[in-house]
């Protein structure tokens, strides 16, 4: 089910969508290289994303945490009270192989799996849930220690959680206490609303609530190595007639095969990307990825 979307027409369509959209003018993007990523000596690294292959995605699912496993296989939690539930999904077909429902009073939030279990927190409430993947029965439950739920990732180790606010959280599996924490900075500025996480190679992403940006977090001192632009995937949602889509959230990685998902709240489509350097122009993160405020619905 998957389409091939030609390069050539995302260098075209992104630079027009962020000039036609979001009032930015000239804005000179340049692709430097699809292929090699920024060199870090020049600071903080910029990349915006050509689409690799699309996938479908059940619009329904009010996409809180994602991840990959093997197999062509997803897991995935999803919120909204009475809809909340936590499924392995099929990447290429899309199709919910297997679901558990959560409880009418939970709100789903971040996951993530560490050996045979996944974690998954819950918004507004310090309940946790840990699974068996094989089969998706709730084997226990834990308190989340930060201030709320929001996302949750792991370096194969630790937990490492967000709670919408600029912290990024390393937790002890076995405790559930705090190890660490670090404030997330971007040029000195906090990067607040980290939302969704997942660990890609040594670094954490995050993807930034109510923006269509990911942020490269090294997990040693919170500092932001490199932003990832993907306003395209939303234009293209919004050109296709998808006027319901709420805000960008999974970021899910295949280690193996160094394949990136993303996806969204309610989006039909699951994309996997390919990042790809480009020239940060003066003051285009502050506007595409540092909001001041947000209105909040739910992380
Ligand atoms: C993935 O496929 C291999 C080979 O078919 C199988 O042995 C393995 O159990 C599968 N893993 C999962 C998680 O389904
Ligand atoms: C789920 O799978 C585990 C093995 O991974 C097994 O011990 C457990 O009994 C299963 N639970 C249910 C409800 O089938």
């Amino acid at each position: 089910m998957a389409s091939y979307r030609s390069k050539t027409s995302s260098y075209i369509t992104v630079p027009v969508f962020l000039a036609a959209f979001l009032g930015i003018g000239v804005i000179g993007l340049l692709a430097v290289s699809s292929s090699k990523r920024p060199n870090l000596k020049y600071g903080v690294s910029c990349e915006m994303v050509n689409v690799v292959n699309e996938f479908p995605h059940d619009p329904e699912a009010f996409t809180q945490g994602l991840l990959y496993v093997e197999n062509d296989t997803l897991f995935e939690s999803t919120g909204i009270y009475g809809r909340s539930s936590v499924r392995k999904v099929a990447l290429q077909t899309g199709k919910v192989e297997h679901l558990h429902k959560m409880d009418n009073s939970f709100f789903g939030e971040g996951l993530t799996l560490l050996g045979e279990r996944l974690f998954q927190v819950t918004w507004l409430q310090d309940t946790g849930f840990i699974y068996d993947r094989n089969n998706l029965s709730q084997l226990g439950k834990f308190t989340n220690p930060m201030e709320d739920g929001w996302g949750l990732a792991t370096d194969g180790k630790d937990l490492f959680g967000s709670d919408g606010s600029s912290t990024l959280y390393q937790i002890d599996p076995q405790t559930f206490e705090v190890i660490s924490k670090q404030v997330v900075t971007y040029n000195g500025q906090e990067v607040q609303f980290l939302n969704e996480l997942e660990f890609v190679n040594g670094e954490v992403w995050a993807n930034v609530y109510g923006v269509d940006c990911i942020a490269r977090i090294s997990p040693k001192d919170g500092k932001v190595l490199g932003w990832i632009l993907l306003q395209n995937l939303r234009a293209e949602l919004l050109t296709a007639g998808n006027q319901g889509i709420d805000v960008l959230n999974g970021i899910a990685w295949d280690g193996k095969q160094d394949r990136i998902f993303v996806t969204g709240k309610l989006w039909p489509k699951l994309f996997e990307i390919k990042p790809y350097p480009i020239e940060k122009t003066e003051g285009i993160i502050e506007k595409l990825c540092l909001p001041e405020t947000l209105q909040f619905g739910s992380s």
